[in-house]
């Protein structure tokens, strides 16, 4: 008889390129993915890859997925999470149809934050990028209300009190200050806590009124215009590899070209 090995739904999930798996733990207690057409809601179900047909949102997981790797300037006003309760609008619809492969955010930015989002079906990429051990630097630039004065920029630079502990150190460059309504900041940082940024503002006392993400890692914004998207250069993704602290290599994977 057929040797058939049973894995777990999230595990194979995750290796089709779906998401993380815990992402894909999400997906299945929300009830989007089925198992032979019935919804599986259960986190330990077993199924046997290339019989058992997985759908997720109605769409069949394929054989372990082309890696690909997209640039987005993500605009006001969405969303970058691939489900939203609230029913928004999520940065997943600005690529259309044309990006065929399942791709999820690299981290995230708030509804209200523009700029560079990484999108990619590459789980190992996504984890290396994301693991606290390596946090890769981005650089944010923030227009706040008033201007920060020379005590605050040092606050910045050593590290401020938030609630769930002193940031690190951040490198920051005052870029244009309109005294006294506000002034435009580059702030460098490298953890991705939630709403980080705008914490380390809000605890100075300057209100975020404008906040854009122009680099992560070695991957820089550039011109692309608010709403567009473009796959990374191989050039690019092997950077990414690299900052990373991975290995490129064995695995199928394309950039590719729009
Ligand atoms: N910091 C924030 O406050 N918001 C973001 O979206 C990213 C970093």
């Amino acid at each position: 008889a057929e040797q058939e090995v049973a894995e777990r739904l999230q595990k194979v999930m995750a290796r089709a390129g779906v998401a993380s798996r815990r992402h894909c733990e999400a997906l299945i207690l929300a009830g989007r993915v089925t198992v032979n057409g019935q919804v599986v809601t259960k986190l330990g179900t077993k199924v046997v890859p290339g019989k058992d047909v997985i759908e997720v949102d109605g769409r069949p997981l394929g054989t372990p997925e082309t890696k690909v790797y997209v640039m987005l300037n993500k605009p006001k006003g969405y969303v970058s999470t691939l489900y939203d309760p609230q029913g928004r609008p999520k940065v997943i619809d600005l690529l259309g149809d044309d990006v065929a492969q399942r791709v999820y955010p690299v981290g995230r930015l708030d509804f209200d934050t523009e700029g560079l989002l990484l999108l990619t079906n590459d789980g190992d990429l996504a984890h290396g990028l994301m693991h606290p051990s390596r946090m890769v630097k981005e650089t944010y630039i923030v227009k706040v209300r008033g201007v920060p004065g020379p005590a605050k920029l040092r606050a910045l630079q050593e590290g401020i009190e938030l609630e769930d502990g002193p940031t690190a150190p951040a490198e920051v460059k005052m870029l244009d200050v309109r005294p006294p309504n506000s002034a435009t900041l580059s702030v460098r940082i490298h953890e991705g806590r939630n709403r980080q940024v705008r914490r380390m503002f809000a605890a100075l006392g300057h209100e975020v009124i404008h906040l854009r993400r122009t680099t992560l890692g070695p991957l820089k914004l550039g011109d692309l215009p608010v709403g567009e998207w473009r796959y990374l250069t191989d050039q690019e993704v092997a950077d990414l590899y690299r900052a990373a602290g991975l290995r490129l290599g064995g695995r199928p994977r394309r950039a590719g070209r729009r």
